[in-house]
């Protein structure tokens, strides 16, 4: 656990189904809010399907940094990059969401507060998705671009309306160490009673 590291650069090497199977049910042995399993996997293998993906994604965010006065060429390596973390990803996985099976309450308070249940279970899935991935001798990193464009992917996947996109995983064999990361002191972190 403590030697995952977030892995932007992958080998072109495709990733055996059977592992990809591996790391999902591992994944959905994450503890979910009242066992009810909110989470969803859209595994993307075929460049056809990621491109469609990076191609949606691409034009939605240009529009948020054209709305933020980016300069046009930053806008098109902002862009190039984003097309090509996707295309580049021997898989790309969309972590989402459904609140289906969620308790349903007639209040916001308690149909927020079972919200972020189910955002907090999903959660779990991906770290333990990132932690499966790693064990396998695969790298990956949790994108949230998802977040910002969820009827975008959902479009360019034809999810279901009930799956609600929240995080993009890039899963291949690294092709990169990356260097130590700061980690904030242990007594800046906890409260010992
Ligand atoms: C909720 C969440 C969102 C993230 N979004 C991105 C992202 O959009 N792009 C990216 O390159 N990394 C993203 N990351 C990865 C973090 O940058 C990374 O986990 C952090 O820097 C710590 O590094 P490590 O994973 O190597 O320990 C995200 C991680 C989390 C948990």
């Amino acid at each position: 656990m403590r030697t995952r590291r977030s892995i932007r650069r992958f080998k072109p090497d495709p990733i055996p189904d059977p592992v990809i199977q591996n790391i999902l049910t591992t994944a959905t042995f994450a503890p979910s809010a009242h066992n009810r399993q909110p989470w969803r996997f859209a595994v993307l293998k075929a460049a056809d399907a990621k491109s469609r993906l990076a191609e949606a994604m691409a034009s939605d965010f240009r529009r948020d940094l054209e709305r933020d006065n980016m300069p046009e060429a930053e806008i098109t390596a902002r862009l190039d990059k984003s097309r090509s973390r996707i295309n580049n990803s021997p898989v790309v996985i969309v972590l989402c969401m459904d609140m289906s099976d969620m308790d349903n309450y007639p209040d916001s308070r308690r149909a927020d507060a079972e919200r972020v249940m189910a955002i907090q279970s999903v959660a779990n899935a991906g770290l333990q998705l990132l932690l499966a991935a790693h064990a396998e001798g695969l790298g990956g990193v949790w994108t949230c671009g998802p977040l910002f464009a969820p009827e975008v992917v959902k479009s360019a996947l034809n999810l279901s309306q009930s799956w609600e996109p929240q995080a993009m995983f890039f899963v291949g064999y690294p092709d990169e160490s990356p260097k130590t990361k700061e980690m904030k002191s242990m007594e800046s972190l906890v409260k010992t009673f």
